[in-house]
């Protein structure tokens, strides 16, 4: 055959090929009609995984609302440009059951639309918090119909046959009500979102568990206790033992390391098997709720955890919750969940946050402080932990709301250092998506009074940060982007100064070249001094200063190596 007529024939036949694999592919990439590639996904880039939004990784410098501002179109009207003015490129909010199906199988997405449309005018992305079954271990924000009848969506009972505001996450009547909504809330943004992408992520329920005791004791609960643990979690164990978290490890080991059994054959006769107990239950009810919702629109889905306070028993935390020592049991409950994430208000945010960045769990940060302490943690999160997003709570405090508008009692928190911090990260996010990849950003994090320094690596450096004397400030942090073999931009939000030694073959002296300071103007970072002088101590050191953020300054810094 001629080369011509062999190349068109093969043309028309991968032609024929294409048509066939578009009708058989049709239904797998789902009803969007949009391929995977197309949604917003994650995608493993190098030693990170990545939010890719419109085909580029897009790094989430968010804020979540106070539980109750998106359920008015009006009352948010104000707060969108000023969320959009504090640098924000993406607003979490609730999208509550009882607001989407008032009436049972009667689906209204007005306020739904109205938030897609506030969001869009201000060029702000949205991660959507589905409020279904729980918001914080309660049941308060299902529709009245479920509320009121209790026969047919039972509750979590205490050990004395007390019935609680929260619905059982046992109940299959419960669990494919809320479902059923889900997957409508997600029909209908991908009905209306599936070729903008205001939607980009969406957690499902809210900070999930049981209190005040460590288990459901429904009958149906108490059936299940004592039942087999199921062969899908057994042969987890096995299959991902050397993964596991060790405390959860060190409890089955401890155990007996059984493969077979009840929950207190297999995991003991302590309070934490009440917890593991309900960790399965929970997850395997999320994951069905999430795979619901993703067969109508694929975007990445996550759980979030309420953290435990020193020495609270299972039960006086969220006993079953996405918990550092349950990740593995969520893991193998809800595979269709694409992470799981801390909310933490707690101090020690590197062991917190630390804890959910796993190789099999990217970090997503939801919920957490904002002010200053939050600014600095938002540096160590981006810079040490590769994390996705960074969501201080309540943002909408920062600006001229009147407290009685944001309707709590609690004091308004300054926002205006994580305006400052986002301001910066959102001109650097580029830099720090590829190097993220690539792992060319490192941060170091100093927190509370008695920690006086912290260290870093990057490249061929060690950089170790020492607090300032007499700064006030109880936690800073500094993160490094590498933009040459001995060359860095340094982002910083506390007073302290940093030296830097190698650990690496050669000569092992280290020298600050230089040390420039940046701002970002015109669209481009451009130098302004160059502070080799008093400013860095003669070049021993590089001074950092806690108004770097609200000045917008970052350093650029060379270093060399001598004997
Ligand atoms: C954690 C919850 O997840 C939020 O909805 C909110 O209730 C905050 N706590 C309040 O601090």
């Amino acid at each position: 055959m001629h080369l011509k007529d062999r190349n068109r024939k093969l043309n028309r036949l991968s032609f024929l090929t294409f048509l066939a694999w578009i009708a058989l592919a049709g239904p797998i990439l789902g009803q969007t009609g949009d391929s995977h590639a197309d949604l917003p996904h994650l995608e493993k880039r190098g030693s990170a995984t990545q939010l890719i939004v419109d085909s580029k990784p897009f790094l989430v410098l968010g804020g979540e609302l106070h539980n109750s501002s998106s359920s008015s179109i009006e009352y948010m009207k104000p707060v969108w440009p000023r969320l959009a003015a504090m640098h924000l490129n993406t607003v979490l909010l609730p999208a509550a059951w009882e607001t989407i199906e008032p009436e049972e199988g009667k689906f209204d997405f007005k306020c739904v639309d109205g938030l897609l449309q506030g969001a869009r005018e201000n060029n702000l992305k949205l991660v959507f918090l589905w409020f279904g079954a729980w918001k914080n271990t309660y049941s308060s924000y299902v529709p009245a119909w479920v509320k009121a009848n209790t026969e047919r969506f039972p509750r979590v009972q205490t050990s004395d046959g007390r019935g609680t505001e929260r619905l059982s996450p046992f109940s299959t009547a419960v669990r494919d009500a809320d479902a059923r909504a889900f997957a409508e809330l997600m029909r209908h943004l991908r009905e209306v979102d599936k070729s903008t992408h205001t939607v980009i992520m969406v957690q499902v329920e809210n900070e999930v568990g049981v209190i005040p005791e460590s288990r459901d004791h429904s009958l149906i609960a108490n059936a299940s206790f004592t039942a087999a643990v199921p062969s899908a979690l057994t042969s987890f164990l096995q299959s991902h033992r050397t993964a596991l978290d060790p405390e959860f490890r060190a409890a089955w080991e401890t155990a007996g390391g059984k493969t077979a059994g009840t929950w207190q054959e297999v995991f003991g006769k302590t309070s934490l098997t009440d917890d593991l107990f309900m960790a399965w239950q929970y997850a395997t009810y999320v994951g069905h709720v999430t795979a619901a919702g993703k067969a109508e629109y694929r975007l990445p889905m996550f759980a979030n955890a309420a953290l435990i306070r020193p020495n609270y028993e299972p039960g006086q935390y969220n006993s079953g919750g996405p918990l550092p020592h349950s990740i593995d049991v969520w893991h193998a409950g809800a595979p269709a969940l694409d992470l799981l994430s801390p909310d933490v208000y707690f101090n020690e945010f590197a062991y917190w946050a630390g804890k959910y960045a796993r190789p099999d769990n990217p970090l997503f940060i939801p919920e957490t402080q904002g002010g200053a302490p939050g600014a600095a943690n938002a540096l160590y999160a981006f810079g040490h932990l590769s994390a996705i997003g960074f969501s201080p709570f309540g943002i909408e405090d920062q600006g001229n709301v009147p407290l009685d508008l944001v309707g709590i009692t609690s004091e308004r928190l300054d926002n205006s250092a994580i305006v400052d911090v986002y301001t910066v990260l959102s001109e650097l996010a580029p830099m720090i998506l590829e190097k993220q990849a690539a792992g060319g950003v490192a941060a170091a994090l100093i927190e509370g009074e008695a920690q006086r320094s912290a260290r870093l690596s990057i490249g061929d450096y060690t950089a170790t940060m020492t607090r300032a004397g007499g700064t006030s400030a109880t936690r800073l942090a500094a993160m490094f982007v590498q933009t040459g073999p001995n060359e860095f931009i340094v982002t910083a939000s506390g007073d302290a100064q940093i030296t830097f030694s190698t650990d690496k073959p050669g000569p092992s002296i280290v020298g600050i070249e230089s040390v420039d300071e940046e701002f970002f103007q015109n669209g481009a970072w451009s130098p302004r001094r160059r502070l080799n002088g008093d400013e860095n101590s003669q070049g021993q050191a590089l001074k950092l200063h806690a108004t770097d953020l609200a000045l917008g300054r970052t350093y650029r810094v060379r270093l060399y190596r001598y004997r």
